[in-house]
Order: structure tokens, then sequence, then C-alpha cells
């Protein structure tokens, strides 16, 4: 959450700076000075890019690319929710830093298109139009050096088998069965594991905060020229952000997914 201090007894923290906190959903806060984080100040970079790009969902994009799969330009990427706030900062990123070939998933054709036509994909595909391991092996012909999967489930078993030799599983998120526990577990061929030498590794963002300002250097001023641009859809209203919590997690959103108060 971001919020404005609007009492203080701590100088670091003045009436009227922006700080981020995580007590959660609600329109007022107290909260200690170690829980708030006051908010540096970057002309030109609005303030919703401190919950993206610059926020957790952009640190987790940056650190898989950099730190999990330490991508090298001109490898190819494979990136499943690829039109939310993780996946569309992926695609924004991994192309700065000079992928190769960008590939995506995503869960309705108008993000398809947005994908190619605004992120900077190369290639995506609707998972619901067929079984994943067929879109992929057709967006990604001569397949990937790395995936990096928001989703688990069937993405996770198609990517292993088009990854190519020293491929890199990016494990982000299971989104896919957040909301079916008891799904069958994933199928894939345990022995290209083996020999296409792959690696799978997991990570989570909040192990990795001491990245933020490697994130910011890079982000920043890329951000004011306008080379990278936000992917958000922006709700209104403080009583509506249980049903934008949900809606996110049936696809309604394209980008980052924040709920401003009034
Ligand atoms: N490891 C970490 O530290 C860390 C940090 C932040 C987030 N995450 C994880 O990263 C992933 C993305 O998070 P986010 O915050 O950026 O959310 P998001 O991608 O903006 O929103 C979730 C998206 O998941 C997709 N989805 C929902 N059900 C799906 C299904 N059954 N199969 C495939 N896609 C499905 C929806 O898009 P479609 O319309 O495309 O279906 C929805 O927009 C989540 O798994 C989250 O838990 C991990």
């Amino acid at each position: 959450t971001l919020g404005r201090v609007i009492d203080s007894r701590d100088p670091a923290l003045p009436e009227g700076e922006i700080v981020l906190h995580r007590h959660g959903w609600r329109t007022h806060s107290v909260v200690r000075p170690d829980e708030a984080r006051r908010l540096p100040h970057h002309d030109g970079v609005p303030l919703s890019a401190h919950l993206g790009i610059l926020g957790g969902t952009g640190l987790t994009a940056y650190v898989g690319l950099t730190r999990i799969a330490q991508l090298r330009e001109g490898e190819d990427l494979f990136v499943s929710a690829a039109a939310g706030g993780v996946g569309t900062a992926t695609g924004r990123l991994a192309r700065l830093m000079g992928a190769g070939r960008l590939v995506g998933s995503a869960g309705t054709p108008e993000k398809v298109a947005y994908l190619t036509e605004r992120v900077g994909y190369d290639a995506a595909f609707d998972y619901h139009a067929g079984p994943v391991a067929d879109l992929l092996a057709k967006a990604a012909p001569t397949g990937i050096d790395v995936y990096v999967d928001n989703v688990g489930g069937d993405h996770l078993g198609a990517a292993i088998g088009v990854l190519r030799e020293h491929g890199r599983v990016v494990r982000v998120g299971t989104v896919g069965q957040y909301n079916t526990p008891d799904a069958p577990p994933v199928r894939f061929d345990h022995a290209d594991v083996v020999e296409k030498s792959l690696r799978m590794e997991g990570f989570l963002v909040r192990n990795h905060q001491e990245v933020r300002e490697e994130l910011y250097e890079f982000a920043v001023p890329r951000l004011v020229s306008g080379q990278l641009a936000l992917d958000e859809t922006v709700v209104t209203g403080f009583d509506r952000i249980v049903d934008a919590f949900l809606s996110m997690l049936r696809g309604g959103n394209t980008g980052k997914m924040i709920v401003r108060g009034s």
C-alpha cells in the first residue's frame, strides 16, 4: 500500500511524504517508522510505478531474470501469465536487457494482442485455444532458453518439453493452481531435465530486497526517457478492493492491478 503521511512524530517521515507499508487494505494506518518505507523522489515517474515496475512486481521480474535465470543477451524466453503484473514487467525488462525472442501466454485474444502490439513480445497465444504443449511448440518452434513460470500446471510441463540444453525454469508462482488445490500433479518428462541439463529454481522476492537499488538504476532512467512504460489496470474506490483482487485472480487485469482509494 502507498499512503501519504498525515501526522508524524518522526522527523524522518514528515507530513506529506508518500510511504509504502504492508498494513494491508485500509484507508488509514498507524505505522512505526521501521514499518514504512519513504519512497524515493524520481521526477517524471508516476507514483503507481512504485506498486508495479518499481515495486515488488518489478523486483520479482528483475530478480527472476538477472539472479535466477541469469539471462544472457540473445536468449529466448517464454513467460506465462504474460499480460499480468509480473509477466508484463518480465517482458519489458527482458527486451531492454537484450533478450532474443519473447513468447508469452495469456487468457484472452485481447491480452495476446496487447502483448505483441504494446509490450514487445514477438509471439503470444491464448492458452484456452488448445493444449498448451501444442500452442507453445507452434509459438516457439526452435525452442526456448528460459521459462518464467507464473502459472505451473500444463504450462510448466509444456515449457520443459521445449527448453533447449542448459535451459532454466524460473518458478515465480502457481496461479493456475491457487483455486484448484486438488489439481493433479504436473506431468513432464523427467529424463528431459537430465538429458538437456536443465535447472529449475524458485524464489521469493522478499529474500532479494537488496536488489531494489539496482532495479531503480536500471528502470528509472528508462521510465523517464519513455523506453519503459507502465502496464496497469486501475480500479477507483476503496470499497472495490476485494472485487479488484478477485478479478485479478480471474484474469480481469492487464498489467498490475491497482486500486486507487478515491
Ligand atoms: N515469487 C515471488 O516472490 C512472487 C512475487 C509476486 C508475484 N508472484 C507470483 O507471480 C504470479 C503473477 O503475479 P501477479 O501479481 O503479477 O498477478 P497477475 O499476473 O497480474 O494476475 C494473475 C493472472 O493470472 C492469470 N491466471 C489466472 N488463472 C490462471 C490459470 N488457471 N492459468 C493461467 N493463468 C491464470 C490471469 O491472467 P490470464 O487472463 O492470462 O489468465 C491473471 O491476470 C502469481 O503466481 C504470483 O503468486 C510471486
